[in-house]
This record gives C-alpha cells, structure tokens and sequence, in this order.
C-alpha cells in the first residue's frame, strides 16, 4: 500500500486554498469598484502588471496544442485494452515480456474466517512502515503501526545497510510500546515468535510464497547489489545480524497490489483485483493456474490450486510504443530517467512522474512565450521541483483568481510574475495530465477485469495517493470505464481499499496456512 504522506500536505493547501479563496473574493469585489475610482487610483490599477497584461484567456494556439498532446480518445482507450489483454497472455506464457506477470504463489482468496496475529513491513517509496495486525476471523482487523523515514539516502545505501536499516526498525517496533495507535482498542497481545510478512512493491520473481528476488528496483531506489538477490534471504541475515532472528520468523513476500486484493477481499468478498496509483503503479489480479502456462507447478505447494493472484507489473506495458501516443514531455521524463526506454506506462501514470511532465512543458511554453511573459525561475530548472502534490493543488483551487495556483507558482516556484491568463493555463494542463493519467489507469483495470471475463460483476481494491487524494482521479477513471464498456461498467466497482495498516500483508501470511 501506497504513503499517505501525501494528505497531510493535500489537506494543508485545501485549508490554504479556502484562506485564497476568500482573498480572491476580496480582490474580486476591489476590482469591481475600479470603475468607481478616482481617475488617478484608476490608472495606477490599468497600469500594474497585474493586469496590464491580462485579460485573462491563455493563448488559443498553446492550449489546443497541449490539449492534442494528452487526448485519449475512446476508441484509442479500446486500442489499449485490447492490446493489454494480448500482452497479459503472452506475460503469462514466458519471462520477460512487457508485462511481466509475476505467480504470487497466492492460491486462494480468505473467507474473512482467517485469524492471528502478524508482523508486517512494508517498504514504501516514501517510508517504511511496520505493523502489528490481528485478524479476529470475522472479517475485522485491527493493527498498531509506526512509520519509519525513507529518505534519499536510505535508497542508494548498499545493500546490507539498507537491510540492517529494516531490521533495526522491526527491532525498535518490537520493543517500543508507545507507537501510534491506528485503529487498535485494547493493546494488542505480544507473541514470543512474531510471524512476519514482507510486503515489497518491487518487481520480483517468486517460486514460492516466501522467497523472492528482486528483478529491478523502481521508484527511485538504486540500492547496490540487491538486484538478483532474494530479498527475504537479505532480511533473514539482516535479522541475524540485529539480533532478532530468533523471535522474529519471514513467513510471507508479497507485492502491495496482492495485499490490496488479499486485504480488501477480507472483507468484501467480491474482490479480484488490486491496483496501486501512487508513487508506482502497478496490480494484481486473480488468474486461473491453467492459463499461467509459463509456471512450473512443480514449485506449487498446493498441487490442486486453480486460481493463483498474478502481479501484472504493469509499468512496462507498450514500452515498445506500439499504441500510447507519447509526446516530448513524456521522452524527456523518460530520458531524465533512471531507466530510459523502460517503464513508460508508469512514467505516464504515477506520482512519482506527474509533476516532471507539467514542469518540462512548463519550461517550454515559457521558451515560446505562451506562459510567464516575465520569465521563469531557477527553482523550475531543477530537475522534480514541480511536485505531483503541486497538480493536485492547483486542480483544486477554484478561486476566481486562481489564488492558490499563484502560491504554488509565485510562492513555491519562484515564478517572478504569473497572469491570470499564466495560470489558467498551467491548471488546464494539470488537468489534462491527471486526467489523461486517470485514463490510462481504467484502460489497464478495464483489460484486467476483461481478462478475467467479470464484466458481470467484480471489485477492484484501488490504493495509492493518486487514487485517494488527487481531485477528479476516482471519477476519471470510471467515466473512462464507462466509456469503455458502456452501462456494463456499473458491474466493475472500484473501491478505495480500507484502512487498517498491514491487514493484506496479515491475510497473506495467514493464507500461507500461518495462522
Ligand atoms: C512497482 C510495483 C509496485 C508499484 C506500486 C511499481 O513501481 O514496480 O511492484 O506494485 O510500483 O507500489
């Protein structure tokens, strides 16, 4: 499951955008006594910048350029889907493939009858987050967590470091009582052996539930020598090496979109897929063991299972560019990236790109003169200093002036001057990257659930920032389903996944016969 960091600082600029909003009306009531004014106050006012240069309208030319730029069409969205479908088999029957399509080693859903009490570490982009879940076998969880820094440094530091970093947190959380109580009641009672299930949103093969190793790091982690390794091993030696191993036993990997679907469907049944739209991007889903030809069954514990949850890993579809009509913005993201040429499904779609794509086209509308007449700043030369977070902000701000917009812009940016014609049009263009990104999200949820052939009736668990906190994501995607798939669409439910922390990483371990 995906930070949520990210509401503090939503909810913080919705309360600055009320303090804007009523300034704007202020502002908005000034000007319109401008005609009553003396006639000296009167051209004071026609001759400040403000609105010497403004009447307000961003220039037809750029906007409809732009708007060509991020346009999905339904019929290009239907292209999507049908292609998605296509890779999704080939990722089922071979390795490397655009889709990878990960066996989770997950064969069954709960009943909401699973029961016990669970470690859970889960490696965020922005955080490190352990748990201690109990499922009481009724389809209720309740967890205690505390949330450990992810800073910069922790994503470049070798790999031993970094595992010893996970283990001394899991070790800090073992023996700190006082760590924020999320949804827990009664203090939660202490095992002598701790069954720990590791949820690591990374790409990673499994040949078994416990086991796992890393193919490629994403989202900004470069960790040295992690790659090719399994991942529970490093943690294993790592909790060796703090100390802990003893009371502290791996019994679960898994990827957040499994423990969105495993967590959700605890408590809605109904659920067969779990999709993550934050920093990453990515979902798992239910498939039945016969269409994943590509996996040994010798490596099945269960040799009777149908159904196994298959992580799409679906950030590197059409990096081929076979169908997504890319833009320059998109190829210098992709080029300023860590890994060029890969992953450009996801550098069109999360928050970790969002923000890149607006300030690269905020550089070169500033170059033809469409936007910020008196020029741009330092501060957006430097490379993610337009934040995601930033978007969602001005999509949220509906003052008459664009007020907060010009906070972010003037206040955060550093942009010397802004008009309201400048800010109109850098809002137009958050909406159509967000919306365009929400567009994406439902042509890749609508090839799941028809891969799945449950367009009678499914829910899919949604996590991630974007998801629960960009303005419009949620209502973007669904009219794009709609669009999809006309007045069926209805049947495909997409639901915020729930908020006890750590409860998928505790349903996985608990199916792994754990409990
Ligand atoms: C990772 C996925 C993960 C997603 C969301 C992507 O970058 O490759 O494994 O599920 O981010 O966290």
């Amino acid at each position: 499951m995906e930070p949520r960091s990210a509401h503090f600082f939503l909810g913080l600029s919705t309360g600055i955008a009320m303090c804007s909003g009523l300034f704007s009306l202020y502002t908005g009531w000034l000007l319109a006594q401008t005609p009553y004014l003396e006639p000296a106050a009167g051209k004071y006012l026609a001759d400040s910048p403000q609105l010497a240069d403004d009447d307000g309208i961003p220039p037809a030319e750029a906007m409809a350029r732009l708007s060509e730029m991020y346009a999905l069409s339904t019929d290009k969205l239907n292209q999507i889907v049908r292609l998605f479908v296509v890779e999704m088999k080939k990722g089922l029957a071979a390795d490397g493939q655009s889709l990878l399509m990960i066996p989770s080693h997950v064969t069954s859903l709960p009943t909401g009858r699973e029961h016990g009490s669970y470690l859970v570490l889960d490696l965020h982009a922005a955080m490190l987050r352990v748990a201690e879940v109990v499922l009481d076998g009724h389809s209720n969880a309740r967890s205690r967590q505390k949330t450990f820094t992810i800073s910069q440094k922790h994503k470049t530091l070798p790999r031993d470091e970094l595992f010893d970093y996970l283990a001394e947190c899991l070790a800090e959380f073992i023996h700190d009582d006082e760590s924020d109580s999320v949804v827990s009641s009664p203090p939660l009672e202490r095992p002598s052996l701790f069954k720990l299930s590791f949820t690591f949103s990374f790409p990673s093969t499994q040949k078994s539930l416990d086991a796992g190793s890393l193919i490629l790091w994403t989202k900004g982690f470069a960790n040295p020598g992690v790659v090719g390794e399994d991942v529970v091993q490093l943690l294993r030696a790592a909790l060796v090496r703090k100390g802990i191993a003893n009371i502290v036993e791996i019994v679960a990997l898994a990827n957040g979109t499994t423990t969105n679907l495993v967590g959700h469907a605890y408590t809605q049944p109904s659920t067969l897929a779990g999709v993550i739209v934050g920093t990453g991007t990515n979902c798992a889903y239910v498939e039945s063991v016969e269409n994943i030809t590509k996996l040994d069954r010798r490596t099945l514990k269960n040799k009777d299972a149908k159904d196994m949850v298959v992580n799409v890993e679906w950030g590197g579809f059409d990096d081929g560019e076979v169908i997504i009509p890319r833009n320059k913005y998109d190829v210098k993201v992709d080029r300023s990236s860590k890994e060029v040429g890969k992953r450009t499904f996801e550098k069109m779609i999360s928050g970790m790109y969002l923000g890149e794509i607006v300030r690269f086209a905020l550089m070169d509308l500033t170059k033809t003169g469409d936007i910020f007449r008196a020029g741009g700043s330092p501060e957006l030369q430097k490379a993610n200093s337009f934040e995601t977070s930033f978007m969602a902000r001005i999509e949220r701000d509906h003052s008459l002036d664009l007020g907060d917009t010009r906070t972010v812009l003037e206040g955060m940016l550093k942009i010397p001057h802004t008009t309201l014609a400048d800010r109109r049009l850098v809002k137009s263009l958050c909406e159509l990257v967000g919306k365009r990104s929400a567009r994406l999200t439902a042509a890749a949820v609508a090839a799941i659930v028809t891969k799945m052939n449950k367009l009678d009736g499914c829910t899919v668990a949604i996590g991630g920032s974007l998801f629960e906190s960009y303005p419009h994501y949620s209502n973007r995607m669904r009219d794009a389903m709609q669009e999809i798939f006309g007045i069926t669409a209805e049947y495909v439910v997409l639901e915020q996944i729930g908020n006890v922390i750590g409860q998928g990483g505790a349903v996985v371990a608990a199916l792994a016969g754990h409990s």
